[in-house]
């Protein structure tokens, strides 16, 4: 399959050498990296813990990176200003764990940084669809949010085709980002369907040739 348009990489730092983090992160700017995902876990929403806001203060001197965090924690409302303190510059919450979805978007944008919304495998898009007007970017999971490492699950692709859709009937532009199980074998097929931003930890740090798999994606 070839590429039909361009898109881009972000790296999952989840899927890093903690104890290299500079290492890593000066490697993907090498290789042309421009957005760097940050997966925050909170034991809860989901069952596993990874780092906090401290942890992504420590690398916001690369100030030339956008960074893009996704808050896989219960109450994402309470974490908003420190995520935004931190350096953050798109905090994405979930809708399954954010009750007033509303008003922490508006707690976002208020903070002056972008809002994203993310769904797990099985929320439909009509749970978000309304709300989609105010939203900066749609993080699709295409794997059950948690772990690093997963199945992409195939059906993630009609839902991305999908989002596409409703962007375009809505003439918005919020960025279609999907997270989970991609990898640079599948890549193309999800850019093809619609994807603008591609978080990959496994897909990203394993690949046989990272330098060549960002030049695939972002051309
Ligand atoms: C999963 C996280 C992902 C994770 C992706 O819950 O949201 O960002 O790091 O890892 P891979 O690309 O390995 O599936
Ligand atoms: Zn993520």
């Amino acid at each position: 399959m070839k590429i039909e348009r361009n898109a881009f990489v972000a790296p999952s730092m989840l899927s890093a050498d903690f104890a290299r983090v500079e290492e890593e992160v000066l490697g993907l700017k090498a290789n042309g990296i421009k957005y760097l995902h940050l997966d925050i876990m909170d034991g809860s929403f989901v069952p596993t813990i990874t780092f906090g806001h401290k942890f992504v203060s420590d690398v916001r001197h690369h100030e030339d990176l956008i960074f893009d965090t996704h808050l896989m924690v219960v109450n994402p409302e309470k974490h908003i200003t420190n995520y935004a303190k931190a350096g953050s510059d798109i905090i994405t919450v979930h809708a399954e764990a954010a009750l007033h979805l509303h008003s922490t978007l508006k707690a976002i944008h208020e903070e002056g940084k972008k809002s994203g919304i993310s769904i797990v495998p099985t929320t439909p898009l009509s749970a978000i669809e309304i709300a989609l007007e105010m939203v900066d970017l749609i993080l699709l999971m295409s794997v059950d949010p948690g772990f690093g490492g997963q199945t992409f699950i195939p059906w993630s692709l009609k839902k991305i085709r999908d989002l596409a859709e409703m962007r375009k009937k809505y003439n918005l532009d919020f960025i279609i980002s999907v997270d989970g199980g991609v990898n640079e074998k599948n890549v193309v097929e999800i850019v093809n369907a619609g994807a603008d931003l591609l978080v990959m930890g496994n897909g990203y740090f394993n690949a046989t040739d990272r330098k060549a798999l960002v030049k695939l994606v972002q051309g």
